[in-house]
């Protein structure tokens, strides 16, 4: 990530080197975000000067103090404003009286350092600043519709995770109030039921993670040449432990390899997503075909299995975010209906194509066609 530009705004020569020191080789990492940010820094003695900096563009943090020779940091701060400057600004003082700290926020500080203060003060203040800086970004670079878009997004997502999170309270406050009993044997349905609650949240939010990652196109894809037979195997392990559980038995029909080009994480999402599917919305001892096959310069992957179908009018809203087919059959089913639209998304990226055939209470077939490139 670009590092972040500072500008330091202070006439004391010893707290603008106390806060370079500070600052150089300071990394600010969050654990959403893969890279870190670090600091470009540049120092300033007046606010004159800061406002010349200003008015160059490119700064992104403002430190600045208040009681400075010229015109003073709030004046720098409300020019800022006036000029609708997308910079953010932390206030450093040692006048840090209650009237400038009101008139500072008003003016849009973000945040607030009164001198003297540690190094650590002054990291932990950073990292305030830079997350609002990064968030800050991300809406300013959306246009409308992805705005928009986000906040459906994130609206239904929050609704999918209501329910389960009230029903884990709900059992951890009968647990609490013993109202069952006295032994933790009494409440074991409870708490499984609550693991498999938490189980689907942690799915859902890993989803929505490679929902994201692949929208925002900031997951490092590594293309190298990968074997397609060898991650079909892994797949299938991946999702056996839910067959056994229902008695289903998944064939595969695969060449002894099959070299392509590809980033093998994502092949193993589509893959997955498409086994875990077929085994999902399969009946009591049903079957899965899975087989892989190169035609001309093409890939063909083809799920085929022998579950409760999907009816006409619900095949072409499959790929839908969050899309779930409600109905007798699948109440009892959990998933998020994220799956199919990673796969696409993914399939996309391959300048592939999804078809679905599937006849209500016979079966359903996926075929995945990507070309080689
Ligand atoms: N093989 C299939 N047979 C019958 N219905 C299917 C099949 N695959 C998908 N569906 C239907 O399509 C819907 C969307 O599938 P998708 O994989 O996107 O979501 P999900 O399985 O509900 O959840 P997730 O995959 O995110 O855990 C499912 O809810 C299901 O109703
Ligand atoms: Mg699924």
């Amino acid at each position: 990530m670009e590092p972040l530009k500072v500008l330091i705004v202070d006439d004391e020569p010893g707290i603008r080197s106390g806060i370079e020191r500070v600052l150089r080789g300071f990394n600010v990492s969050f654990p959403f975000l893969e890279t870190d940010f670090t600091f470009d820094l540049i120092s300033v003695e007046s606010g004159e000067e800061a406002v010349e900096q200003i008015d160059r563009g490119q700064i992104d943090i403002v430190l600045l103090d208040n009681k400075l020779p010229g015109i003073q940091g709030i004046e720098v701060l409300e020019y800022i404003n006036k000029n609708q400057i997308g910079v953010e600004v932390m206030m450093i003082t040692s006048y840090a009286n209650l009237d400038l700290a009101v008139r500072a926020t008003n003016q849009g500080a973000f945040n607030f350092v009164p001198k003297p203060f540690t190094p650590q003060e002054l990291r932990t203040a950073m990292e305030a600043i830079t997350k609002h800086v990064y968030l800050k970004g991300i809406g300013r670079n959306l246009n409308k519709t992805e705005k928009q878009n986000r906040f459906q997004f994130l609206s239904v997502l929050s609704h999918e995770l209501k329910s389960p999170i009230n029903a884990v309270e709900g059992y951890l406050n009968i647990m609490k109030d013993r109202q069952i009993g006295e032994d933790i044997g009494d409440y074991e349905t409870m708490i499984d039921r609550s693991l498999v609650r938490i189980k689907g949240m942690r799915s859902l939010i890993m989803d929505m993670l490679d929902i994201t990652r692949l929208e925002s196109g900031v997951k490092n894809r590594e293309i190298k040449p990968v074997d397609l037979v060898e991650i079909a195997r892994i797949s299938k392990d991946t999702v056996e432990p839910l067959a056994i559980q229902k008695n289903i038995k998944i064939h595969m029909d695969l060449p002894e390899e099959l070299i392509f080009n590809a980033d093998s994480n994502e092949i193993e999402i589509i893959f997955n997503n498409l086994l875990s599917n077929a085994v999902k919305y399969n009946k009591e001892s049903g079957e899965v075909f899975f087989a892989i096959k190169a035609v001309k310069h093409e890939i063909q992957v083809i799920v085929e299995d022998t579950g409760i179908g999907i009816s006409q009018e619900d095949l072409p809203k499959l790929f839908g975010e969050f899309h779930r087919i409600k109905n007798d059959k699948t109440r009892d089913i959990t998933g998020s209906g994220l799956g199919l639209s990673i796969l696409k998304k993914l399939v996309d990226m391959y300048h592939g194509r999804v078809e679905v055939e599937s006849e209500l209470d016979k079966g359903t077939k996926f075929v995945v066609r990507i070309g080689s490139y």
